[in-house]
């Protein structure tokens, strides 16, 4: 079986390790992959959002099976793009992937459905998004509709910062069209859970809840990153929860899907609020999260490609998607300065004795040394009885995968742990 992974980043990593434990597997190919998956798969430099050139390259190497793993290749159509010469694939059409590509749309269809989400308007005229911010309670938060590379999120705690974000979006175009609509919503509060979900239309199957650590310093402090570090499951998400969420979220969310003629096949994310008044949807991503992944499919029991080809066949109903009863920590490696700017070009190296999973991101190949190339450079995993075991095991393995400027966040799980001590 010959099998491509559409991406390059932790997430990749992931899925890649995971899927490779598949006896059937003969050939497994990363597009465009990075130097630290090179170690697992054969890297392809084809980017992750040149459409044709993934198709050609499938085609060409008689791809079996394909995973499109990142939102922009699906939402730009890569699965229909690959389907249309017959490769199953693993991912939403384009038609479903809208679900991330247009908050509006998302927004859209939770009130049509009464999927619950905090309270919104929606603004394609800037005048009419300053007035509005006028009589709007702080502190308020505003979207940018389109993708934004994690970005287009903006909690302002006066009307200052308010209309400036709103500005920045909508005058200067800081995210190009993405900003042309706008979304201001209600200021929600309470621990946020995320959910990865396995789904073909049919069934949805959550897999074990985790928790992302999105400011980059301790404490919650400093910019919005693209997540520091994860752990699963998440104690705040209880079974109780869990089927207040399966009830009023998931299924709702599925079906709705279906009612609009965009079965959602893949994996779908649920970022969730707990709110004081119940689960709320912050948002939903039409795949698997980066860094939440690198948690999850660690602890998976059954075997990956199985789940995605069933996915894939319509057919997940017949299979029993297990997890491990432990917990997982990942703890992420960036450059220091990340993210903003910082030094690249970093000799990685691994200590021979390293005990847990590392996942690589912004790693390459450079005259045969592994250097560092992004912000977030590696994610390193480790598996506990309980979650102070993951933590502690996480934190001992991590220093022992070091560049010159890496980086790291000291306290990834303690609020997890603190609510873990609660319960
Ligand atoms: P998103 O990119 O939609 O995940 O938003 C980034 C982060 O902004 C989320 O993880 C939340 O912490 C926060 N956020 C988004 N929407 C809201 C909201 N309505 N109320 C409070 N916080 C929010
Ligand atoms: N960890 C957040 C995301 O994948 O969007």
């Amino acid at each position: 079986m010959k099998v491509l992974v559409v991406g390059g980043g932790g997430r990749e990593h992931a899925i890649i390790k995971k899927i490779k434990q598949n006896p059937t597997i003969t050939e497994l190919y990363a597009l465009p992959g990075n130097g630290g998956i090179a170690q697992d798969a054969t890297c392809v430099n084809i980017g992750a959002k040149d459409i044709d050139g993934i198709v050609k390259f499938a085609v060409n190497n008689k791809i079996d099976f394909a995973v499109v793993a990142p939102d922009d290749p699906l939402v730009l159509g890569a699965v229909d793009a690959l389907e249309a010469k017959n490769i199953p694939c693993f991912g939403p059409n384009k038609a479903a992937a809208i679900i991330e590509g247009s908050k509006v749309f998302s927004k859209q269809l939770m009130k049509k459905y009464e999927i619950p989400t905090a309270a919104y308007e929606v603004f394609s005229d800037m005048e009419a998004a300053l007035s509005y911010l006028k009589t709007a309670p702080l502190p308020t938060v505003i979207k940018a509709d389109g993708l934004a590379l994690g970005k287009g999120v903006v909690i302002a705690e006066t009307l200052e910062d308010a209309e400036a974000a709103v500005r920045s979006m909508m005058e200067d175009k800081i995210f190009g069209d993405s900003g042309s609509t706008v979304i201001i919503e209600e200021f929600l509060t309470g621990p946020e859970v995320s959910v990865l979900a396995f789904t073909d239309g049919d069934v949805v199957v959550p897999m074990v809840s985790s928790m992302d650590h999105k400011r980059a310093l301790d404490g919650d402090r400093g910019l919005n990153t693209g997540g520091m570090g994860t752990v699963a499951p998440n104690p705040f998400y209880t079974e109780e929860v869990a089927d207040v969420c399966m009830g009023t979220i998931f299924l709702p969310t599925m079906h709705a899907m279906n009612s609009e003629g965009r079965t959602f096949k893949g994996c779908l994310y649920f970022g969730l609020m707990l709110t004081p008044k119940g689960p709320r949807v912050i948002e939903y991503n039409c795949r698997f999260g980066d860094p939440e992944t690198q948690v999850v499919l660690p602890l998976l029991k059954t075997d990956l490609l199985t789940v995605m080809q069933a996915v894939a066949a319509g057919k997940l109903r017949d299979i029993d998607v297990e997890f491990e009863n432990k917990h997982a920590c990942c703890v992420i490696v960036a450059s220091s300065g990340y993210p903003g700017k910082y030094e690249s070009g970093n000799e990685i190296t691994v200590a021979e004795d390293f005990g847990g999973e590392v996942y690589f991101a912004g790693a390459k190949l450079q005259e045969n040394k592994l250097v560092n190339a992004g912000g977030r450079v590696a994610g390193v995993t480790c598996i506990g009885d309980t979650l102070q075991q993951a933590i502690d095991k996480a934190y001992s393995e991590v220093a022992k995968v070091s560049f010159s400027n890496a980086y790291y966040r000291k306290d990834i799980g303690q609020r997890a742990l603190s609510a873990a001590k609660e319960v």
